[in-house]
């Protein structure tokens, strides 16, 4: 029988159950892949406690992982049986043995990089390409603020930035963060359990402040982010870690200099097959050629029916860089 970890109502990681569930064939557009690591993301928490919704309950969790596709439906022509691949925009349930998928959002793994590897960096990576490539361009020399730096999305936030000549300004919540933080590349660090965060973005910058801020904290990084920006600059808002951002007063906006605010998703960047494959091919090849380090510690390598002490974990501020499920 088929193992899954499926919630029947939403809460704390305690509502996480490993069950046995029945596998359905691959629709004719979908794949079966038989997963070998699993990646677990910050938004899974929110799937898991209500904030982000899902259509019925029980479900399944988790959009991301890397294995060995067992059965390819009717239409499939690109994706073959005993393929090595990765995906990241499943339906939910890919904290799974087994999960289907659409097979236009699988992407086929080169020799290069292991399942723990893809499973790490996935969605995070694409992630980090489309905030840094598409939701703004980042220059070469350019100074960018990136909250939360030490984490899955941040890790590889500051070696890509690193390797694209951008002095990335990282926020991190403890002085080990923040030695990891400039060990993967961060031009500084800013420790934002003690420091205030806009008047040392203002120091470092020599009083110019940034262009762009990522920001994926939320609510108690918000009005910082906002005072970190020059006018006219850029406030991407693309995560809740601390809680949503709600009931912005857009006058505020005026106030700090006329800014522009957007809160982008993945799904509404890598929209098609095309731009999938464009964005997995820059990913695998800056790990393949080791300018990104996703490697995963022990420490964070959770057995599949252990998700409840990986949330845990992800949820008490413990871990850095991603982390993972083994089936
Ligand atoms: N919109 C998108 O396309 C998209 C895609 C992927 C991820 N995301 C977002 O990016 C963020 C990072 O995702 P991830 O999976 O890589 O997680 P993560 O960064 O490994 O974990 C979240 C981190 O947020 C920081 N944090 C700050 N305040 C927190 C609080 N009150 N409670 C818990 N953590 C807090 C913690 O780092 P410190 O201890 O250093 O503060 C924590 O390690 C999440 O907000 C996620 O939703 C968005």
């Amino acid at each position: 029988m088929a193992k899954r970890i499926e919630f029947a109502a939403n809460g704390g990681p305690e509502v996480l159950k490993y069950v046995d569930f029945t596998l359905r064939q691959p629709a004719d557009n979908e794949v079966l892949v038989a997963n070998k690591a699993i990646g677990i993301n910050y938004i899974d928490t929110y799937v898991r406690s209500g904030l982000y919704p899902t259509p019925s309950l029980p479900s399944g969790l988790g959009t991301e992982a890397a294995g060995i596709v067992e059965k390819v439906g009717a239409g499939v022509t690109h994706i073959n049986v005993g393929d090595r691949v990765v995906y990241a925009q499943s339906p939910l349930g890919a904290y799974s043995d087994y999960h289907c998928v659409a097979a236009d959002k699988v992407a086929k793994l080169p020799d290069a990089i292991s399942f723990e590897q893809a499973a790490a960096s996935f969605l995070k990576g694409l992630t980090v390409y489309y905030l840094l490539h598409m939701t703004y361009q980042v220059k070469p020399g350019e100074t960018i603020l990136f909250h939360a730096a030490a984490g899955g999305v941040g890790k590889i936030a500051c070696q890509w930035a690193k390797a694209l000549g951008v002095k990335l300004i990282g926020t991190v919540g403890s002085a080990e963060k923040a030695a990891q933080a400039k060990r993967d590349g961060a031009w500084a660090t800013i420790n934002y359990q003690e420091e205030d965060i806009a008047k040392r973005v203002s120091e470092l910058t020599n009083g110019e402040k940034v262009n762009v801020v990522y920001d994926s904290v939320g609510k108690s990084t918000w009005l910082a982010s906002l005072d970190c920006l020059r006018p006219h600059g850029l406030m991407v808002s693309f995560g809740n870690a601390s809680g949503p951002v709600t009931g912005v007063d857009l006058g505020i906006l005026n106030q700090k200099g006329g800014l522009y605010v957007t809160r982008p998703s993945l799904g509404n960047y890598i929209t098609t097959k095309k731009l999938l494959q464009h964005a997995a091919n820059e990913l695998f090849s800056m790990i393949a050629s080791g300018a990104i380090n996703v490697d995963v510690a022990p420490a964070q390598q959770f057995s599949l029916k252990d998700a409840v002490r990986a949330h845990q974990a992800l949820e008490s501020r413990v871990t850095s860089g991603s982390s993972l499920l083994i089936p």
